[in-house]
């Protein structure tokens, strides 16, 4: 599967971007960055830090949106820390970003692959919004996209919106209205998609450097919902990742899914037709459950699998 990873690592990007990377069936192009846990210049720095970590040089980074689509930016240090990888000890690296910046790269790549292109996106989602803006004839060549975003009936940013949507609602309406299928893991799911402690601590003791350093995204993820009194860490990214390789672990419903760009109270908020009340083309396949166990089965599965080499 041709990969494109849409991200704003981010402690949960992070261990994200980890699984991703360490499974062989995926071929990832591109790794487009966007603030949003943090500044652009910070996310798309640790983007670059950790493919250094992974020997990924050959892989493309590039910058993409520093604000919405409409100029509006907001960052998370509360949850991600002043860089975006907070209490992570990864060392500064000499490579640069692509000379393209991420929007002129998600069309690029996929207009030079053969086969569709998968998106996976786990940040605001400014870059694909401009991406499918600027050229139309896009949309043709993606499969589908499977985000972290979004929620039915909650939110973190609002009662209603979750941060990724919220970010950018009118870049998430262009790309749920493109006619390209959405795998939608909003934070219904996500919630319960919980790491407890121990586990945490089984999989920073896996054996590799890359499971510590997962481990090490994890704890430092956890702080911010111990303080929620959460019973473990919803590392909500992986599910992105995790729709794409063992599908199998999470139930979904095939739905219509409108973002709302207008409401007074509810401007971010993903509304999910599960029932087909308004009887419109299904756009998206929104998560509405998770088994928590195949969840750890499957972080762990992936982040042994660096191992193998
Ligand atoms: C989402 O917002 C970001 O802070 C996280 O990385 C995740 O993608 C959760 O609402
Ligand atoms: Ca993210």
């Amino acid at each position: 599967m041709k990969i494109i990873f849409d991200c704003d690592p981010g402690l949960d990007d992070g261990i994200a971007l980890l699984t991703a990377f360490s499974y062989k069936g995926f071929d990832i192009k591109a790794v487009t960055t966007a603030f949003g846990c943090s500044t652009l210049e910070n996310t798309t720095r640790n983007a670059l830090r950790l493919m250094d970590f992974l020997g990924r040089k050959d892989v493309k980074v590039a910058m993409g949106a520093f604000q919405s689509m409409l100029g509006k930016t907001d960052i998370a240090p509360y949850v991600h820390g002043e860089d975006g990888f907070k209490n992570i000890n990864l060392p500064e690296t000499d490579i640069k970003p692509y000379t393209k910046n991420a929007a002129e790269t998600i069309y690029e790549t996929a207009m030079e692959s053969e086969e569709k292109i998968t998106i996976v996106a786990t940040g605001p989602l400014t870059n694909i919004g401009t991406a499918l803006k600027k050229y139309p004839e896009l949309k043709d060549k993606i499969e589908k996209v499977s985000i972290m975003g979004g929620a039915v009936g909650i939110g973190n940013k609002s009662p209603v919106a979750e941060a990724n949507i919220s970010n950018d609602p009118e870049a998430a309406r262009i790309l749920f209205e493109s006619g390209i299928p959405v795998i939608m893991s909003g934070l219904n799911m996500t919630f319960n998609a919980l790491v407890y402690d121990d586990e945490i601590e089984e999989i920073a003791a896996l054996g590799n450097k890359e499971a510590k350093l997962g481990g090490d995204f994890l704890r430092a993820h956890r702080e911010f919902y111990r303080k929620q009194n959460f019973a473990g860490d919803p590392p909500h990214d992986i599910c992105a990742v995790a729709q794409l390789i063992k599908p199998e672990i999470f139930e979904t419903v095939h739905c219509h899914v409108d973002v709302e760009t207008k409401g007074e109270f509810t401007r971010g908020e993903t509304v999910a037709d599960l029932k087909n009340k308004f009887g419109k083309e299904k756009n998206a396949f929104v998560a509405v459950g998770v088994d928590r166990k195949k969840f750890i089965e499957f972080i762990k599965e992936r982040l042994s699998a660096y191992k193998e080499g």
